[in-house]
């Protein structure tokens, strides 16, 4: 497992109470942690306490997705295929759908990932093929979805982060995100953080909630990206 430290502008640091940050006892450690509304047993941060820090411990870690996983994932999914416009689907897949998406993709040695907060997944991503035909195989495709009012505070970035690291340890040399909607400022900031350009936007290409839908394409190299011939070891 992964521990993420996730550093955040000023800006933020007056966001951060609003946005549940409290401390608490996890074992030995004293941690800042996310508190949604589901956790009851955090004491909140004493009178006394010093000024929030420059950098705060979200103490969001990052994993690979387990079977057991898949129904909070299918539940976060499911709020954004039907609230929003990031995904082109209309139905939320079921958890078993969803299921056998991550069999298919991480049989395919691709990274299936979960961020999870005081013991409860509050986002996944992953990385999918960008286009099945055999030369696209160094390319593959990014997916980050964060729990319905929990973004804004690092999780998709900390997901973001340790899914280009894996990505880039098996060799793959691009990452293409197609953000659903031009309007969706918060992947495309996302991406743009990571080193993510924008090559294209697709005029309404989709229509969803009674309106057209842009898809803007984002890409970045992995590794040495087309600087080298590809590794054998890709997939
Ligand atoms: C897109 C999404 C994954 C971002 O996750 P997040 O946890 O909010 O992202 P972070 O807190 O790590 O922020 C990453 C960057 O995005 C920016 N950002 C996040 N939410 C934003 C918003 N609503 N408006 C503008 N920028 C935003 C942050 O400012 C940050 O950039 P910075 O560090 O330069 O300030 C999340 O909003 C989400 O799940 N959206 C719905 C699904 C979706 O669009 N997924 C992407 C599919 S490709």
């Amino acid at each position: 497992m992964l521990d993420f430290v996730w550093c955040r502008g000023r800006a933020r640091e007056a966001g951060q109470r609003a946005a549940g940050l409290r401390r608490r006892t996890l074992g030995a450690r004293l941690v800042d942690v996310l508190q949604p509304a589901w956790l009851d047993d955090i004491r909140p941060l004493p009178a006394a306490a010093p000024a929030a820090p420059r950098c705060w411990v979200g103490n969001v870690t990052v994993r690979d997705a387990r079977v057991a996983d898949m129904q909070a994932i299918q539940g976060i999914y499911a709020h954004h295929v039907r609230r929003g416009l990031a995904s082109f689907e209309e139905v939320p897949p079921t958890t078993r759908e969803m299921r056998d998406r991550r069999v298919e993709y991480v049989g395919l040695g691709l990274p299936y990932l979960v961020a999870e907060a005081a013991g409860r997944v509050v986002g996944f991503s992953f990385a999918s093929p960008y286009r099945v035909r055999p030369a696209y195989r160094h390319t593959v495709q990014d997916s980050v979805y964060v729990a319905a009012g929990l973004g804004g505070q690092g999780i998709g970035g900390a997901l973001l982060r340790q899914l280009i690291a894996r990505c880039e340890i098996r060799r793959l040399r691009q990452m293409v995100a197609i953000v659903g909607d031009s309007g969706n400022t918060a992947s495309i900031q996302l991406h743009r953080r990571f080193g993510f350009r924008e090559v294209g936007t697709l005029q309404a290409v989709g229509f969803k909630h009674g309106r057209w839908v842009d898809s803007v394409l984002m890409q970045r190299r992995l590794g040495p990206g087309c600087n080298a011939e590809p590794s054998t070891a890709a997939r």
